[in-house]
């Protein structure tokens, strides 16, 4: 990974605490000069996560414990801080809660979103980085053999993505009506694994500081991990009479580090590019089936699996196509493994306790 922007740029990062977020603060801390700003209400965000990042912030950091949907307030902190660039993550991401109760996630999602860019035009933010995901694409129907690109059809089947493609249009027309404000709206696939923490950790073991620390975890390979550390007795795998070889739900799982590096060149890539979309997956599927397996090989660990319905709002198959990332901007995935992210998924667990 290179160092970058020596410019020390000014950065607001909304749930910087989170899972995602704080992988992304913690890159920007060790390979940039950068000072920044987390907001986060701490509803999912971790105190740990950010403990071992004012560890490693050499006093760069600040942590504002505040809600989004607190305007007023927001808009307080923009106007103290005068911040260069937001990376926006703060969001509830929880598909099926998302088919249950759709206002939660139009206002926490779209509505707070629509604030904090409307704080970012008035404050002068050039660049904003948001946090998008692969369900703005809904169920693909004559999935392509390369993956979905972004030109591929939005069309979302649960709230969850309808939230984030409305916010994505908020940010597209607020930057066709101002030239100085410039965004990248990077859309995941789904983001596995901890801290992959190179430095300290030697190959075959991986040594997590931060991870995913949300107690009601519903992402198959956390879920997996905390099976295989005995904090579960068991998991479910949702379907296996999906249109797949065999019949479980297919996904592109990406390493965090992987995903927050994008963020990284994000900004970069603002300095001399224009506003674009890039999906951000590693253009490989695994299915339900192969990712446990995979969590019990590598962790030496057996679990109980039993068969459960299809869980609602789940499409059968999402690769990304991640071609436009890889040339435009020049990422390149370092930990495109389902092992490795599978190890330190489970390290992670084990260190959480
Ligand atoms: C979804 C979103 C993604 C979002 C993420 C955040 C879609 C298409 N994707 O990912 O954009 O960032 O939620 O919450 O909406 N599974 C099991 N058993 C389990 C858990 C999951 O079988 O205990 C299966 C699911 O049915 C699915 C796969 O594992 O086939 C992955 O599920 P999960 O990890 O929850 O992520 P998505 O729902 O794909």
């Amino acid at each position: 990974m290179t160092n970058f922007d020596a410019k020390e740029s000014n950065i607001l990062i909304t749930g910087g605490a989170g899972y995602i977020g704080s992988h992304v603060v913690k890159q920007l801390l060790e390979k940039s000069k950068s000072r920044i700003t987390i907001i986060d209400n701490l509803s999912t965000g971790s105190q740990k996560n950010l403990d071992t990042l004012f560890d490693i912030s050499e006093g760069r950091l600040t942590f504002i414990k505040a809600d989004l949907k607190d305007f007023e307030y927001v808009n307080e902190i923009f106007i103290k801080h005068r911040f260069d660039t937001v990376i926006h993550f703060a969001a509830s991401i929880v598909v099926p809660e998302s088919v249950e109760n759709p206002i939660k996630y139009y206002m926490n999602n779209t509505v707070n979103t629509t604030n904090l860019i409307k704080s970012s035009v008035e404050h002068g933010v050039g660049k904003f980085i948001f946090s998008s995901t692969a369900a703005v694409y809904g169920e693909p129907k004559n999935l392509p053999d390369d993956g979905i690109d972004e030109e591929y059809p939005t069309s979302p089947i649960n709230p969850y993505g309808m939230s984030k493609l409305m916010s994505e249009r908020v940010l597209i027309d607020t930057a066709m009506a101002n030239s100085s404000f410039k965004y990248v709206i990077l859309r995941y696939f789904n983001v596995a694994g901890a801290d992959a923490n190179d430095e300290n950790s030697s190959c075959s073991i991986p040594s997590p500081r931060i991870g995913q620390s949300f107690p009601n975890a519903t992402h198959l390979i956390k879920i997996a991990a905390e099976c295989a550390v005995g904090k579960r007795s068991k998991m479910f795998i949702f379907g296996d009479d999906y249109p797949t070889p065999d019949g479980t739900g297919i996904r592109d799982y990406i390493h965090v580090d992987d995903l927050a590096y994008a963020h990284v060149k994000a900004i970069e890539y603002l300095d001399s590019n224009e506003s674009d979309i890039f999906n951000v997956g590693y253009g490989k599927g695994y299915s339900v089936k192969d990712v446990i397996s995979t969590m019990k090989r590598v962790t030496n660990k057996d679990f109980i699996v039993k068969l459960a319905p299809r869980r609602l709002g789940d499409p059968a198959k999402l690769i990304a196509n991640n071609r436009k990332i890889k040339r435009k901007m020049n990422w390149y995935p370092k930990y495109e493994d389902l092992e490795f992210i599978c190890k330190t998924a489970y390290e992670w667990e084990k260190k959480l306790g």
